[in-house]
């Protein structure tokens, strides 16, 4: 039998490997997808096999972690509890599907990761591989073995020969990707602390960032962003270009408590600079180019969307639907954004775009042939109809 185990190259990850062929006495598959982390793949690629896995993945699933998921919430500028920006939460179904096909070319019946029972993240992974092959089996050992504090972890790790790399503890619990790092526990878990801006990963502070204004042009293409500064990029440069820009004046950081699919509240760091400064550069656009009605409405199913995404149902008929409406309402979202980047701040600078329905004549002061003043009175006389009618029987009644 065999297992393919979702690997980080971590400690934790690490001791993963025997305690499998402990337990189960299976062959264990690591697979290391790479969504943009930060990590020394080929590093990862030997720490697994030193570690005992009989075979290693490196998996490079970054271009289709942008234009499978990371842009269709940028279209739907979807949030949790109208914060987060999903960092996490979108690349799991992404990183869910790869796993999946690597245990289907490798015959394996088992996929194991290393999520706590605490946490979002198991519901993520293992909706997704519901989803996408019923019959695959699951192991999470965090809700098995006993191993529970790093110390544990480093004891595992002496008694099975696995080399410990870095000895610096490990104060806080980090996700990190191409569109965001999160830092959750610590210090983090009391809410009367002040986060201390050395947590931050990417983003500069904004009392650090440089003194110096930077304005940069985005442009989109029915709201899937393809220029900036009017050079074409890929998917993954331009989002790697944002977040540069975005973490030297730094943009994008919030610090919020958040309500977990699994009852409980958590609080945790975020820094999103590229996608802040996107969102925001989409939500300009839009806002000239979207009627009213679809606006609004819009904002009603990508709260929903925001709040499926995190719950773990990317791979849902609810998703594919809520998909399909963005994807109509962007049909006019083309044009360019300018916006001015200053320690933490997006300024909107600029909007050029020939679908603006926003219309010149008509929302400035002056008359024009299509709205005439006169007609607001009629307008008003009806729309205040009901208003009048309560008013009128409220003072009949007191009269009583
Ligand atoms: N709370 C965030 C979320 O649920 C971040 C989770 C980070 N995950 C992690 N394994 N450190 O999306
Ligand atoms: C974990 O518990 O594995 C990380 C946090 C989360 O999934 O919410």
């Amino acid at each position: 039998e065999k297992v393919i185990l979702a690997y980080s190259g971590g400690l934790d990850t690490s001791i993963t490997i025997p305690w499998l062929k402990e337990h189960y006495d299976i062959d264990v598959i690591a697979v290391c997808i790479n969504v943009g982390q930060d990590d020394n793949m080929e590093e990862v690629y030997d720490k697994a096999i030193q570690s005992g896995a009989i075979k290693a993945y490196i998996e490079d699933a970054c271009e289709e972690f942008v234009t499978d998921t990371i842009f269709k919430a940028v279209k739907a500028e979807a949030k949790y509890e109208n914060k987060y920006l999903l960092g996490t939460s979108l690349a799991r179904p992404i990183i869910a599907k790869k796993l999946v096909d690597i245990a289907h070319l490798e015959k394996a019946k088992y996929i194991c990761h290393g999520c706590t029972g605490k946490g979002n993240d198991q519901v993520r992974f293992e909706a997704s591989i519901a989803a996408l092959d019923p019959n695959l089996k699951v192991i999470a050992p965090w809700r098995i073995w006993d191993i529970e504090s790093r110390e544990d972890a480093l004891e595992y790790a002496s008694k099975h020969n696995i080399k410990v790399t870095a000895t610096k503890e490990k104060i806080y619990s980090v996700d990190a990707n191409l569109w965001h790092t999160s830092t959750e526990g610590g210090d983090l878990e009391y809410l009367e602390n002040e986060h201390s801006t050395s947590v931050y990963k990417v983003c500069k502070s904004p009392l650090d960032a440089d003194n110096k204004e930077e304005y940069i042009e985005i442009y989109f293409d029915k709201g899937v962003p393809k220029k900036i500064n009017d050079e074409e990029l890929s998917p993954v440069d331009l989002v790697k270009t944002l977040n540069e820009l975005g973490a030297k004046h730094g943009i994008g950081i919030i610090d919020i408590v958040e309500n977990r699919l699994v009852g409980m509240k958590s609080r945790g760091i975020y820094e999103t600079p590229g996608g802040t400064i996107l969102y925001e550069a989409h939500n300009i656009l839009e806002s000239a180019t979207l009627d009213k009605d679809t606006l609004h409405y819009k904002q009603i199913i990508s709260y929903k969307y925001g709040e499926l995404i995190y719950n773990g149902l990317w791979y849902s008929k609810l998703r594919e639907s809520i998909d399909a409406f963005i994807e109509t309402t962007q049909d006019n979202v083309t044009g360019t954004v300018r916006i001015m980047l200053y320690k933490g701040i997006i300024k909107p600078a600029g909007i050029f775009t020939e679908n603006a329905l926003y219309d010149h004549g008509i929302s400035s002061f002056g008359s024009s042939d299509l709205y005439d003043q006169k007609d607001a009175e009629g307008f008003i006389n009806l729309y205040t109809l009901p208003l009048k009618i309560k008013a009128l029987k409220s003072l009949n009644i007191s009269k009583d």
